[in-house]
């Protein structure tokens, strides 16, 4: 197979593109789409201080790498969670976003979750659940209330975040199966800072398929880590993508247009009649704002996340 654009050898073919590219072009074609997608949504402008959260995956180190290639001013988080699966998974992603940062002289923010709540992830989880469910829930609570945190008191304009076509078009599914008319009408590649509080929320890579991803991340040398969190083995959203990968096998580019066209019918707009963005949440709530945190919370009183700390202190 053939570079489209030079005849060299290619190192990708994207059957839903019908387009093969070389590693050069590859390149620079993940480079031109990003910005492209950047715009098209609106995302952020040249103005805007970004900070990029990091897990140490393929997809947020690619994605740092990219928006510095494009010149934004954009910093690192990464979130400690204290979760080893035996091989030390937090320590060892920990480490490759700290060696990316080094190599490119960017500007990394590490925060220990364990060190401002007390426990690690999963002592959070069999305290909080009785140890009866996976600790993804508390997990992802943490990790939400931690970035917008951090790029509050940073005075960050937005925060992106890693997520990829795959992942996107998993949670859509699941959503679409449960009609979950709250969360369709929230999922998109922009979540703006819909009360005080709250930063503005991005996904530059949502229009990319996790293999080209993974492609990016080989084309550009980046080391990162292969292994998924321990705690994920078994869950919905994988097992939502391998029935989405038995779809795209058959039907290239069934992904692609399953999430554009939901896209597109938000636009046109299916859902908004039911709930109304003015000072109203997801759900359709109004926003509190938390005495202790400050952050926004859907009942008078307490957010989840500081509601969840006090219980264990
Ligand atoms: P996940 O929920 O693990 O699929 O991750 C989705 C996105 O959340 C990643 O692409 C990152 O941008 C961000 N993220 C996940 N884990 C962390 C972490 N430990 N620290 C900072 N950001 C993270
Ligand atoms: Fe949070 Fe797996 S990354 S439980
Ligand atoms: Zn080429
Ligand atoms: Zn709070």
């Amino acid at each position: 197979m053939k570079c489209r654009k030079c005849s060299q050898k290619a190192v990708i073919n994207m059957r839903q593109h019908k387009l093969a590219l070389c590693s050069v072009h590859f390149h620079q074609w993940m480079i031109e789409q990003t910005q492209r997608f950047i715009e098209k949504y609106r995302m952020f402008s040249p103005n805007d201080r970004v900070l990029v959260a990091v897990s140490g995956g393929k997809d947020s180190l690619s994605l740092w790498d990219i928006l510095w290639q494009l010149g934004y001013a954009v910093d690192g988080v990464y979130i400690g969670l204290g979760i080893d699966g035996g091989f030390g998974y937090s320590q060892k992603s920990q480490a490759l976003c700290e060696k990316f940062a080094e190599q490119r002289g960017l500007k990394l923010i590490v925060v220990n979750a364990p060190e401002k709540i007390g426990l690690t992830i999963p002592e959070l989880a069999s305290v909080t659940q009785r140890g009866k469910n996976k600790p993804c829930s508390v997990c992802g609570l943490t990790k939400r209330h931690i970035l917008n945190q951090v790029a509050l008191e940073g005075n960050y304009t937005v925060l992106a975040t890693g997520h990829n076509l795959d992942d996107e078009v998993a949670v859509l599914l699941g959503n679409t199966l449960n009609w979950n008319v709250g969360y369709l009408y929230r999922q998109s590649p922009v979540m703006p800072a819909r009360h005080e509080g709250l930063v503005r929320k991005v996904k530059p890579l949502c229009r990319f398929y996790e293999r080209e991803m993974a492609a990016y991340a080989l084309v550009r040398g980046i080391e990162y880590i292969y292994e998924e969190c321990p705690h994920a083995e078994g869950s919905t959203t994988i097992y939502y993508k391998s029935l989405l990968n038995q779809l795209e096998a058959d039907r290239p580019g069934a992904k692609l247009s399953f999430y554009l066209a939901f896209l597109q019918a938000k636009e046109k707009g299916l859902f908004a009649s039911t709930y109304d963005d003015e000072g109203v949440g997801a759900g359709g709530e109004t926003l509190y704002t938390c005495p202790s945190c400050g952050g926004p919370t859907t009942v008078e009183g307490l957010c989840a996340f500081c509601r969840m700390v006090e219980k264990v202190k």
